[in-house]
């Protein structure tokens, strides 16, 4: 039954919720290599053996908001807070574009910076590197301010829905947090333009077999060009700190379910991926991921964006956590490419 349903997913790129939720419950070591082969296949299809590289850059910790799950909330007093000035960011694309990146992204918490400094910043990379495609990851904003930093030069946006569920949302977040307007920045987000992407964590606290079954009707519905997903792994000073993390197995079985859902869809094997499992990211792209994205924030912060307790990459150079990743892709047959790496369609 679980086999048919997979063949039936390769073939329709749809399943009823039913239908998605039997199959997250029957995942085991077979079906999930079952799945991984025939995702990895739409992939290859799709872009061969390369993997697009996105210059991570973590232009700061301090945010407005109060998630339960991470670690740079509002409310940790541990979290030694920083935020990257005008030309250290323009330092870090400089670097990044001589390593042979095409696409920067900024991410960092939500409403760490002003409208205006962003507009200014994106004006400038974009001047700077006409070649290279910049995506922003700060959060919610209001559709004026998305359009703003759209008409600056942006081109993509990527934020997490982080559950499909409504009930589900509300667990994991304050009340002054709202699920609906999260759904309405995508819809802005895409409308402006934007190349968008959507994504949640796998074994976040009080998901279930239903809610994850939402998530995937979701992006069958919404038809993100990326999808972010990536294990939960606690945070020592968060409500969820003593929370079972997620595991690498449904992470890597989401991933090529997503894969066969939406086959050109730009896929990370995410650094929580690579935490979680020494191989993590290897595994990511054997089981359907096409991206991965090494940081390129200066060292000195790198530890103190710490939204999850273990994190990889935070003590190499950029260029050093580039050639590991390279190295790893290699390993595996797979080859880093100097590209702005855009969906086909
Ligand atoms: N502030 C922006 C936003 O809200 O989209 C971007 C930064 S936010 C920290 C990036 C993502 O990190 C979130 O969407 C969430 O899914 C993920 N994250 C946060 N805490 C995590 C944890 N403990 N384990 C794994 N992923 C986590
Ligand atoms: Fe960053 Fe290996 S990928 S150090």
């Amino acid at each position: 039954e679980a086999y048919r349903l997979i063949d039936k997913l390769e073939r329709e790129h749809s399943l009823s919720l039913l239908e998605y939720k039997t199959l997250i419950e029957a995942e085991n070591d077979a079906l999930r290599l079952y799945a991984a082969n025939k995702a990895k296949e739409q992939a290859t299809l799709i872009y061969g053996n390369s993997v697009y590289v996105r210059g991570l850059i973590e232009v700061g910790n301090y945010c407005r908001n109060d998630c339960f799950y991470c670690g740079i909330r509002k409310s940790n007093l541990n979290c030694d807070r920083y935020i990257l000035a005008e030309e250290d960011i323009l330092h870090c694309c400089k670097e990044g574009y001589e390593l042979g990146f095409r696409t920067f992204v900024l991410q960092g918490g939500e409403g760490i910076y002003k409208k205006d400094f962003v507009t200014n910043v994106v004006q400038k990379i974009r001047s700077e590197y006409p070649d290279c495609a910049i995506t922003l990851s700060l959060g919610e904003e209001d559709r004026d301010t998305f359009k703003a930093w759209f008409d600056a030069g942006a081109n993509r946006y990527l934020l997490r829905h982080e559950t499909a569920s409504k009930n589900h949302y509300a667990k994991l977040h304050p009340k002054n947090m709202s699920f609906d307007h999260r759904m309405q920045c995508l819809k802005d987000l895409k409308e402006i333009g934007y190349q968008v992407g959507c994504g949640f964590m796998i074994g976040s606290p009080y998901q279930t077999s239903e809610t994850l079954a939402m998530d995937l009707k979701f992006i069958e519905t919404f038809k993100p060009d990326m999808c972010g997903i990536g294990p939960f792994i606690s945070q020592k000073d968060t409500p969820f700190k003593d929370m079972t993390c997620g595991t690498l197995n449904q992470t890597l079985f989401l991933l090529s379910l997503i894969r066969l859902i939406q086959p050109n869809i730009l896929l990370p094997a995410t650094t929580a991926l690579g935490t979680i499992d020494p191989q993590g990211r290897e595994k990511g792209i054997l089981a359907g991921a096409n991206v991965v994205m090494p940081n390129l924030s200066p060292v000195s912060v790198r530890k103190k964006y710490a939204l999850y307790d273990n994190k990889i990459c935070t003590g190499e150079e950029s260029a050093e956590c580039k050639d590991c990743l390279s190295r790893r892709m290699d390993s595996i047959g797979y080859k880093i490419v100097t590209d702005r790496g855009d969906i086909k369609k």
